[in-house]
């Protein structure tokens, strides 16, 4: 059965990467969580998306420009609706303790490959390892030097590789370069595609799947996973399908 993934959390209803987006999203009963992990410039990983401060915190700069207690300061709430005000950036270590007891899959997506975060792959893995969820943990990246360096932990068991881009040899680049899964566009979302990875026992997941059109889509075609803003609505499909 495809699992139902909150990308950023139910970001559709709550800021996305926030602890009330990822209540949503269990609440709404999803099976996992995907965040985006960033190094502020004293190392610590945070769940941010873009590489910029502009659109979520309305102030000039870049995610790596800033200590975490400065990003602390800043309100990510107040942009998405005003009843959310207060509301701050979330770290990495944060949300394992918050995850840690709850039956969700964490897919951790390392965003470096606009911005180079040096040792992001490492510093990620050594807390999740500190926290004993490596075998709940999914790593994605868009970047093909990060899925390589991913590949080299051998404890890591799930390593997607991002793609936006149309090739023929898709699947066999994705092994080449070290990954386990491919985590695609919806665009690039083909049934050939999917039974040909599942022939050769690689996981696709789609993002961003938010309308019904596609969710039936991916449900009929049964990939392996959904990244979603609407968990709730996706839920309501599934069921139905798999009735
Ligand atoms: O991990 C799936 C998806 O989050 C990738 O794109 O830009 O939403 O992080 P983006
Ligand atoms: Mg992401």
């Amino acid at each position: 059965m495809t699992s139902i993934i909150a990308h950023r959390g139910a970001s559709h209803y709550a800021p996305e990467n926030s602890i009330p987006a990822f209540e949503l999203a269990h609440e709404m009963k999803a099976d996992g969580i995907e965040t985006d992990v960033q190094l502020t410039k004293d190392n610590i990983p945070v769940l941010f998306h873009d590489e910029s401060l502009k659109r979520i915190f309305g102030i000039n700069g870049w995610i790596n420009q800033y200590t975490l207690l400065e990003l602390k300061q800043l309100d990510m709430g107040k942009s998405f609706h005003e009843k959310f005000a207060g509301t701050s950036i979330v770290t990495l270590e944060e949300f394992l303790v918050w995850v840690k007891d709850k039956p969700l899959t964490l897919h951790l997506e390392l965003k470096n490959n606009k911005m180079a975060h040096k040792n992001l792959e490492k510093i990620t893995y050594n807390l999740i390892a500190q926290h004993q969820l490596l075998d709940k943990t999914y790593f994605s990246t868009f970047s093909d030097a990060s899925v390589s360096c991913l590949a080299g932990f051998q404890e890591i068991a799930h390593i997607g590789w991002l793609t936006s881009r149309q090739r023929r040899d898709l699947l066999s680049y994705a092994l080449s370069i070290g990954a386990t899964a491919i985590h695609i566009k919806h665009t690039l979302l083909r049934q050939r595609l999917v039974k040909e990875a599942k022939k050769n026992g690689i996981p696709v997941r789609v993002y961003t799947v938010n309308s019904s059109r596609l969710l039936h889509r991916c449900f009929s075609y049964n990939v392996d996973s959904i990244f979603t803003n609407v968990p709730d609505q996706a839920f309501v499909i599934r069921k139905d399908i798999y009735r």
